[in-house]
């Protein structure tokens, strides 16, 4: 496995895989949900994996968690050694950045809702830096995580609308044996505010179990969680974010902060003939 951290390290490693090659784009701090990130993508038939490590600060607004974002390269280095991947591009931001950003990627509407709405700015941080990840590593394949819902999503429509010739694979959210979502940010979490955390996949799992009024049954568990878990949003989308709920396949997401740390999560529901769109409101704190 080669390690660079500059531009032109990396572009001679890349020249010398040959085959299907994939990239795994991450923040650092790997769990066993990037891990399986990288079993995706050969399940996905890469011959190659590359995985980027890079905390993109074109992501975080000011007074969020840019400086204390964990970070152990050593750590995961060997994680990736013992997953066989090819190749780590661990960029400082001057190599991410050399420039002052001039020209940002600009996502469409479905940047404006759930994250996009508490987090202003965000997608256009995840879609410039993606986008300069994929002309740099120039991969076949690339792997996003569904905990991650809305930016795979929104990246599926950066691929389609401005041709980037790339097939996106979505992988699914990798939990703990109690149901907890792996995050780099669960590190944050001390065990009362983990068990508190809970709630979220809970409700989710309450939420997917009511096929009738899955946002009633969701909305149950957070109110009995009482204030410590303080909800943004809890919503029942079509599957594509886009449109309004039809047909029996939908999506319920959900984040709350517990502490001071926030958590997304979420989960596909099936919805039965009796569901009307209307059973309940959007849920918002
Ligand atoms: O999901 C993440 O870890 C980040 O948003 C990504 C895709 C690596 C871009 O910085």
């Amino acid at each position: 496995m080669t390690v660079v951290t500059d531009r032109a390290s990396l572009a001679t490693a890349r020249a010398a895989l040959t085959g299907t090659v994939a990239l795994v784009p991450t923040m650092g701090a790997l769990h066993e949900g990037h891990l399986s990130l990288v079993r995706s993508a050969k399940a996905a038939g890469a011959d190659h994996v590359i995985v980027s490590i890079f905390v993109n600060p074109l992501q975080f607004a000011p007074g969020e968690d840019f400086e204390t974002y964990p970070r152990d390269l050593d750590a995961d280095v060997t994680a990736l050694r013992s997953e066989g991947v090819s190749l780590v591009f661990a960029p400082t931001r001057e190599v991410m950045y050399p420039h002052r950003v001039r020209v940002t990627v600009s996502p469409g509407p479905v940047a404006g809702i759930l994250e996009g709405a508490s987090r202003p700015g965000f997608f256009d941080g995840v879609l410039t830096v993606v986008t300069k990840l994929f002309h740099l590593t120039t991969p076949d394949i690339a792997v996003f995580g569904e905990k991650d819902y809305q930016q795979l999503t929104l990246i599926r429509q950066l691929v389609t609308d401005l041709d980037f010739g790339i097939d996106i694979v979505g992988a699914p959210t990798v939990r703990d044996a109690d149901g907890l979502a792996k995050s780099s940010r669960n590190a944050y979490l001390s065990t009362p505010q983990r068990e508190l955390a809970l709630t979220l996949s809970r409700a989710l799992h309450a939420g997917a179990a009511d096929t009738v009024d899955p946002l009633g049954a969701a909305s149950t568990v957070i109110s009995d969680a009482g204030d410590a878990v303080e909800l943004d949003y809890l919503e029942l989308t079509s599957p594509d974010l886009g449109e309004p709920v039809a047909g029996d396949q939908a999506r319920l997401l959900v984040a709350a902060t517990v502490g001071s740390t926030r958590l997304i999560d979420n989960i596909a529901v099936t919805l039965s003939p009796e569901f009307t769109a209307h059973s309940s409101p959007r849920v918002h704190s």
